[in-house]
């Protein structure tokens, strides 16, 4: 296995996803555990160094323990991690100044000689490979037995290694997505460190339980499910770790899609097994979102009822003491770096994973290092029907935040029925894959149209299609005219309270991917 010592990059995480990718089996540990007995113990294949916000320079900054470079395995230092190793080997780093830091882009070209760690890089016709940085300090001289094997305008030394010793250091970030041949270099470094790539998901899974049933012992756990992928994921894991210990609470308020409801319930209670707990509290939720038309404030409502329902529903269950969440990594980077800084609330988003604190039980996040493409993966792994891994992310706030202004019943069994038409139809033509998100939206408009010799006066609704990696950003999918016109005729003729059909061409951003 390899170790990954951490030294507080904020894409330490995305190093492990690489490995993870090219089948290989690492652990981060952050230095300060990180001891001469936990490497005797480990006994790692490979080490490598991540970056971190620290200055080698400063007083105390973080180092690993000198008896790491005496094990004899291959070690990759990144950013920081490049510096400590340095530095550490006899080398010198300074201090950076304004013409020397690099943050962003940058292009590197080789040396003269050629490193195994490097095959397959500089192969396109510019012989330059791009490349990710984000450095103030530089190395300024080489530790005895380095050589240079790449250098940018502002990195003499972006590439260095000491082959001898299977030493390498780079100054950018291999791991990012803007390092686009970043992927190469760690197969190349595994390749090295004698890795033969035969580690999988189902591995992970037994992994992932060994540690589940480790932190839980024998005692219970309750786990909110919200009928989306990351907490079905989270709860059929844990259920198979520790059985009927768990049980899951999940709290209906009646904002679900067409027959959803009930599919959560069949699957966890029949196919499952999985002991849970079905608070039907729609009437709650529609109560108070009466004459409730804000967005924010829509949003919040059903946010604090959510709790206090949870909660209720909790302690029915009676003394447990883990609350399992389906956290994924994506959520743990963006609370840690967007907290208390400068960026405005766009939308107050609610999901399962924000829960408080208060309740006085511990967490259990076993999805807490994957990303979404990997806990689909796992879902695989544990036997969830594809139907279900590939959905489409839906919000916690349901309908209501398709609904724009207030929401009532009928308005909510109306928009029900076309999505249930639009999704048919979009995956009749095949299109559910290729597409991030699609919903309708119902509008608080009513128009007016003639059907056969009559007048109607009914609600228009907008169709919603995008494109996304992550949802940060997006784009409206490129819908043929002869799927939408076929798509607005069904709607209007199978949904009684629709007579206008539109199609939402925003892209995110200006536009945000819900409608509220
Ligand atoms: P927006 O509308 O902000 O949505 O562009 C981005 C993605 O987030 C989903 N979304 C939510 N998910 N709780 C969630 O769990 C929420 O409160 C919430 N609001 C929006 C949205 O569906 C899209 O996938």
């Amino acid at each position: 296995r390899l170790l990954i010592i951490d030294f507080g990059s904020q894409v330490t995480q995305l190093i492990a996803r690489r490995l993870r990718e090219l089948n290989v089996y690492c652990e981060i540990h952050p230095f300060q555990n990180v001891t001469d007995a936990f490497l005797q113990d480990f006994a790692p294949k490979a080490v490598i160094f991540s970056g971190g916000p620290a200055s080698v320079l400063d007083e105390g900054s973080p180092r690993p323990p000198e008896s790491v470079f005496a094990l004899g395995v291959p070690i990759l230092g990144i950013c920081y991690g490049q510096q400590v190793m340095m530095e550490m080997l006899g080398g010198k780093v300074e201090a950076g100044q304004s013409h020397t830091a690099e943050f962003g882009r940058a292009y590197v070209t080789p040396g003269e000689s050629r490193l195994p760690l490097l095959d397959g890089w500089f192969a396109d016709a510019a012989g330059r490979e791009q490349v990710w940085m984000s450095h103030g300090d530089h190395v300024s001289e080489l530790a005895p037995g380095f050589e240079v094997y790449a250098t940018s305008p502002g990195a003499p030394f972006a590439i260095t290694a000491d082959p001898a010793r299977n030493f390498f250091a780079v100054q950018f970030h291999p791991e990012v997505h803007h390092t686009p041949n970043g992927r190469k270099l760690y197969e190349n470094f595994v390749r090295l460190a004698g890795f033969s790539g035969d580690w999988t998901m189902g591995a992970y899974k037994d992994e992932a339980i060994r540690l589940i049933r480790e932190q839980v012992g024998d005692k219970k756990v309750i786990c909110g499910l919200s009928g989306g992928v990351d907490s079905s994921v989270a709860a059929v894991l844990i259920h198979e770790a520790i059985g009927d210990q768990l049980t899951c609470v999940f709290v209906d308020h009646g904002l679900m899609r067409l027959g959803e409801a009930e599919e959560v319930v069949s699957m966890f209670r029949d196919t499952y097994n999985i002991p849970l707990i079905h608070a039907d509290e729609a009437d709650l939720f529609i109560g108070a979102l009466e004459g409730v038309s804000d967005p924010e404030v829509k949003r919040k409502t059903i946010g604090k009822l959510f709790i206090d329902v949870f909660q209720k529903h909790a302690h029915e269950v009676g003394g447990a003491e883990f609350l399992a969440q389906g956290t994924l990594y994506p959520d743990v980077i963006e609370s840690v770096s967007f907290s208390g800084g400068p960026s405005v609330t766009i939308k107050s988003h609610h999901n399962v994973g924000g829960l408080p604190e208060k309740m006085g039980l511990k967490l259990v996040e076993p999805l807490r290092e994957l990303f979404k493409d990997e806990v689909r993966a796992l879902g695989r792994e544990l036997g969830l029907p594809q139907s279900f891994i590939g959905r489409h992310p839906f919000p916690g706030p349901g309908l209501a935040i398709r609904c724009p202004g207030e929401i009532t019943r009928d308005k909510l069994e109306i928009l029900r029925r076309a999505d249930a038409v639009y999704i048919d139809q979009i995956r009749k033509h095949g299109l559910y894959d290729e597409i991030w998100q699609a919903f309708v939206a119902l509008l608080p408009v009513r128009t007016v149209g003639v059907m056969g010799d009559g007048r109607t006066y009914d609600y228009a609704c907008a169709l919603r299609a995008v494109t996304s990696v992550d949802g940060m950003t997006a784009d409206y999918y490129p819908f043929s005219h002869e799927f939408l016109g076929e798509t607005a005729t069904r709607i209007i003729n199978e949904v009684k309270g629709i007579n206008r059909v539109t199609y939402d061409i925003t892209s995110k951003p200006p536009g945000t991917i819900e409608w509220e």
